[in-house]
């Protein structure tokens, strides 16, 4: 295509999106640049969202309470946007001075009118398409920073972009990674003080973690924290990662990057000047290959604090000593001051992958409490005296397999945001319990920039036979949690059809909102859980919702789009269905008019060609789909409705296999080539098992006794 040509079709997108674009009044009066700006026609100052977390406590508690639980049935749709894109997306809006940014699939960034919808900019900042190939979790982007009249945000490719929040021209950027290693960015940076902060992903594909503070004016370095120790015989960066190299055992982990990667959570205290980082799991996930003669390798699966200032160390609180189960403590972080029984303390909070609901000192890093959230079979509890949990025999899979293991790597919480209300005293958790079996892979070697967990997942597929795959299904649940921190435990809880929804939103109006798998759009009653209202946001919702007031008008937008890992791997056992993404920016008002076009379902037709391959052939094809395509393609080959359903291939399409899978006919649209890394052999042997895979669903759909009912929150 020429450049003239590709210009052309950028143009054509543009008339889309603001085509896109449906409000369902006159544009109204914006407010006046300056925060809180009066409004002369309602006399109630405007309240933006500046921070990714709302504020630097990442409370996401909106102090707004014009829709409140007795009017919240009156909520209807102001406007939405229609992105250009059917990806994930997993970001929180910023608004400011009456624009709300947002990041979208590809690392894109929109700023539309927040009053009206009216796309007022965009900017890619042109992620190869190939990129996709080395990301764990879809190609999403969890959201920009905001500092005065200028934005900070990732690439996932790697990138640190500052644009000017004026009109998206670009003031700088860096290349925050070496692209000699399968880094990735989905997180959003952090400001503080005057440096902006950002981390990075990779940990599947063996990357060493660290982050990093940029300057904000001139995008120069201001310093870097390591997560891992290197290479010892290469020295250490400093004292704090020489302690650290002491805790691995054995093994050669900086030749597979040892993970720790900080891949979301950041949250900063400026009284203590402290700021803490989510470090995440190790790399490959089996430590048995990692670090072989064990120890905790620290700082994998750790809150660790810092000083913003230049980075150093000053205390961290290890989740989960000598992590091998992907249990990252990457999860959304929350500081607030609770009294816990002995007078007030300045807390963080954490609900990391590995179902421990934590309370720490912030000062300090002491362990205050330590409960189960989500259902625990690893661990029986955490030692309050040692800070460690007690690990149930053979949760290590040193000699065998794991029975179903819970959590999984999805995690009982993964990185959708939670919600603290100083109002009820609640922390809101997107929970929820998916399984796993662990097993090492005893065939394990090293693919640089491919999956290497180091275990074999072929192990933890749903099974074919229907009364044990009905077994495992009972075992995946969703939910709401209202985990009270005093007490430990749950206040009330709200059950979802199956995992993977979305982040959380509470308000001084005593609501809870959140999005689900099913699609719903839902407001709750913050101190008891009951339904209020709904919206059809016709795609799966995984992002969290936000609130701001604006001309005297208190909005409530998300983000809609179904996708992320969950949804990319998750096939049956997502529960909820395949459902395809429709990718929108969805805002919403008392008394909203807009509505949406109607949804219409593109019926799956499964119609697969016979089979001629053998069993060992389909057997083999299995392994290397496990291996290279089921984390994008879905266990079993069943779509979770970001990506094609492979079973679902048309005559055409199965005709072009060769094209598609080994020349990478469609790497423009993320999917890449495997030319170089499978035989033609291997490729025709996945083409056998996901042929295998279409006839075994006609099979079991003709046979209605084995259909696993869908229910639809
Ligand atoms: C990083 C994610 C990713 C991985 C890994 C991946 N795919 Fe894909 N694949 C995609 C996406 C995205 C598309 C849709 C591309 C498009 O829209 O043109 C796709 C499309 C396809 C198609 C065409 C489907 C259609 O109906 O047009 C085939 C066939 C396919 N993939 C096979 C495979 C096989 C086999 C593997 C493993 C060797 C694999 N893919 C690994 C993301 C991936």
């Amino acid at each position: 295509m020429t450049a003239c040509c590709k210009r052309f079709l950028f143009l054509i997108a543009l008339v889309g999106l603001v085509a896109g674009c449906s409000r369902d009044e006159p544009p109204s009066q914006t407010a006046p640049a300056d925060s809180p700006a009066v409004s002369a026609a309602a006399g109630l100052p405007d309240v933006q969202w500046p921070r990714h977390g709302l504020n630097d406590s990442e409370t996401r508690f909106s102090p707004l309470a014009d829709i409140t639980d007795a009017n919240v049935g009156k909520l209807g749709l102001a406007w939405y946007f229609d992105y250009p894109t059917a990806r994930g997306l997993e970001a929180t809006p910023l608004v400011i001075d009456g624009v709300i940014y947002t990041t979208g699939s590809w690392s894109m960034v929109f700023a539309n009118d927040a009053a009206t919808g009216q796309l007022l900019w965009f900017y890619d900042p042109q992620v190869p398409r190939s990129w996709a190939v080395h990301g764990c979790c879809d190609v999403v982007n969890r959201g920009l920073a905001f500092d005065k009249g200028r934005l900070y945000f990732g690439t996932l490719d790697g990138r640190l972009v500052s644009l000017n929040a004026a009109d998206g021209s670009v003031r700088w950027q860096v290349q925050t990674t070496d692209p000699e290693w399968p880094y990735t960015i989905t997180g959003a940076p952090r400001v503080i003080k005057g440096n902006v902060i950002i981390g990075n992903g990779g940990a599947e594909f063996g990357v060493r973690g660290y982050v990093s503070a940029y300057n904000l004016d001139s995008g120069e370095m201001a310093w870097r924290f390591y997560t891992i120790p290197g290479n010892p015989q290469d020295g250490f960066e400093n004292e704090a990662l020489k302690r650290a190299a002491d805790t691995w055992g054995g093994g050669e982990w900086w030749k597979l990057g040892g993970g720790g990667t900080v891949w979301d959570s950041m949250a900063y205290d400026p009284e203590l000047n402290l700021l803490y980082i989510g470090v995440g799991n190790g790399a490959p996930w089996n430590q048995q290959i990692r670090s072989p003669a064990g120890g905790d390798n620290l700082y994998l699966s750790s809150i660790v604090a810092l000083n913003p200032d230049d980075g150093s160390y000053v205390w961290h609180y290890q989740t989960t000593p000598g992590e091998t189960w992907d249990y990252t403590a990457t999860q959304h972080m929350i500081l607030a001051d609770i009294d816990l029984g002995a007078g007030t303390r300045k807390v963080i909070m954490q609900a990391p992958k590995n179902g421990f609901f934590y309370v720490l000192d912030r000062q300090t890093g002491e362990l205050l409490s330590a409960e189960a959230y989500a259902t625990v079979t690893w661990a029986t509890h955490v030692d309050l005296e040692t800070g460690r949990p007690v690990e149930v025999a053979g949760a290590r899979y040193l000699d065998g397999a794991t029975d179903l293991h819970l959590p999984g790597p999805i995690g009982g919480h993964n990185w959708h945001p939670m919600s603290y209300s100083p109002d009820t005293g609640l922390v809101y958790i997107p929970a929820q319990d998916a399984p796993w079996v662990y097993v090492t892979d005893e065939e394990f070697q090293y693919r640089p920039g491919y999956w290497n967990t180091g275990t074999d997942s072929r192990i933890a597929a749903l099974p074919d036979d229907p009364v044990a795959r009905q077994a495992v299904l009972d075992t995946v649940k969703g939910a709401i949690i209202a985990w009270d921190p005093v007490a430990g435990k749950p206040r009330w809880r709200v059950e979802h059809a199956g995992p993977w929804n979305g982040g959380l939103l509470s308000t001084a109006g005593n609501l809870v909102f959140q999005g689900n798998a099913g699609g719903q759009f839902v407001a709750y009653r913050a101190d008891t859980g009951e339904r209020l209202w709904s919206f059809d946001a016709q795609t799966g919702v995984v992002a969290p919702p936000i609130s701001f007031r604006l001309g005297g008008v208190q909005y409530i937008a998300v983000v809609a789009g179904w996708g992320g890992s969950m949804a990319l791997v998750g096939g049956e056992a997502l529960k909820a269905g395949a459902i395809a993404n429709r990718s929108r920016l969805l805002v919403f008002r008392v008394g909203g008019q807009a509505s949406l076009p109607p949804a219409v379902d593109k019926p799956l037709v499964i119609d697969p060609p016979e089979l001629t391959a053998s069993a060992e052939q389909v057997a083999a094809g299995f392994k290397e789909f496990m291996t290279y395509c089921t984390f994008c393609h879905g266990d079993g080959a069943v779509s979770g409705g970001s990506t094609p359903d492979l079973r679902a291939l048309t005559p055409e399409k199965h005709a072009m296999w060769d094209a598609i899978v080994l020349g990478g006919m469609h790497w423009q649209n993320g999917m890449v080539g495997f030319g170089g890394v499978l035989s033609k052999e291997q490729s025709d042997n996945i083409h056998s098992f996901v042929i295998d895979r279409a006839i075994f669903a006609n099979k079991e759909a003709g046979d209605a006794a084995v259909k696993v009912e869908q229910v639809v929150n």
